[in-house]
């Protein structure tokens, strides 16, 4: 078990990346906080976990409330006395040309794919200081490194979480705190499903494995990132595309 006693918080974790990163987590021995803005839907996670062996709590969390993550954050220390991880995967997309983007698209993406990242990161850091350990890790994308057509609001963001990691990396290096972004393709999860079956298939061919990735196979780079194994990548922004970008 790579992650055994890890304390690990993951956002928007009641689906697909997040909720197969609870998973490999929970098998992985860590003691999963899952957070996101359901709360059946959370409970529902928590108990699949639980039933499973594992040591996990739930809490609604909106990554754009401070005061909703405070009183998550202060309560997951009472309870288990320590945070080890944040895995910042919450995000979602609201996709238009920039010449028919309207403020709200832009300034609901910006508010929680990268200051619901800042929110979380700024509540866990004077923790995981004092500790003199912890993990930070965000969910970018290729959109965050290549950019995308119709995704002005989402690839700022993306871009934006690779800023975080790489500064950091700068800043908690020395205080035994390592970031890092996954930068994944195209996965099979719910966020996917404005998207035309058409453009789905031809977004498959683009992959020289000719396939989407599994949500497990995003999760499984999040458990190696986090665990010890990992203890030298700091301020990488690892890309995990089945070659997409080739
Ligand atoms: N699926 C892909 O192809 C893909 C590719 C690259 C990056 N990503 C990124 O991976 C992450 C997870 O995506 P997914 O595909 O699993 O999407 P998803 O829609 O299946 O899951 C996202 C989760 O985030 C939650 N969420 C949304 N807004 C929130 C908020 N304000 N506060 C808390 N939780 C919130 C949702 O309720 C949902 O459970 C996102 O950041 C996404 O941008 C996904």
């Amino acid at each position: 078990m790579r992650l055994k006693g890890k304390v690990s918080i993951i956002t928007g974790a009641a689906s697909g990346i997040g909720k197969a990163t609870a998973e490999k987590f929970a098998q992985e021995g860590a003691v999963v906080i899952v957070c996101d803005l359901n709360i059946d839907v959370v409970n529902e996670v928590v108990a699949t976990l639980a039933a499973q062996g594992a040591t996990a709590a739930g809490y609604r969390v909106n990554v754009t409330d401070r005061a909703e993550i405070a009183a998550m954050v202060a309560d997951v220390k009472e309870r288990f006395g320590r945070i080890d991880v944040l895995v910042n995967n919450a995000g979602i997309v609201l996709d238009a040309q920039l010449a028919k983007m309207t403020d709200e698209q832009f300034d609901k993406v910006i508010d929680i794919n990268l200051k619901g990242v800042y929110n979380c990161a700024r509540a866990v850091i004077d923790t995981m200081i004092a500790q003199g350990a912890g993990v930070i890790l965000n969910a970018s994308s290729v959109v965050g490194i290549y950019g995308n057509f119709g995704q002005t609001n989402y690839a700022a963001t993306k871009f934006g979480v690779i800023g975080f990691v790489k500064t950091w990396a700068k800043e908690l290096g020395k205080k035994g705190i390592r970031a890092n972004a996954v930068c994944p393709g195209f996965v099979a999860t719910p966020i996917l499903k404005a998207m035309p079956e058409k453009v789905i298939q031809a977004m498959e061919e683009r992959v020289p494995m000719k396939r989407m990735a599994r949500p497990e196979e995003i999760a499984n780079v999040y458990a190696f990132l986090a665990s010890d194994e990992a203890s030298y990548i700091n301020g990488a922004a690892i890309e995990v595309t089945g070659g997409l970008t080739l």
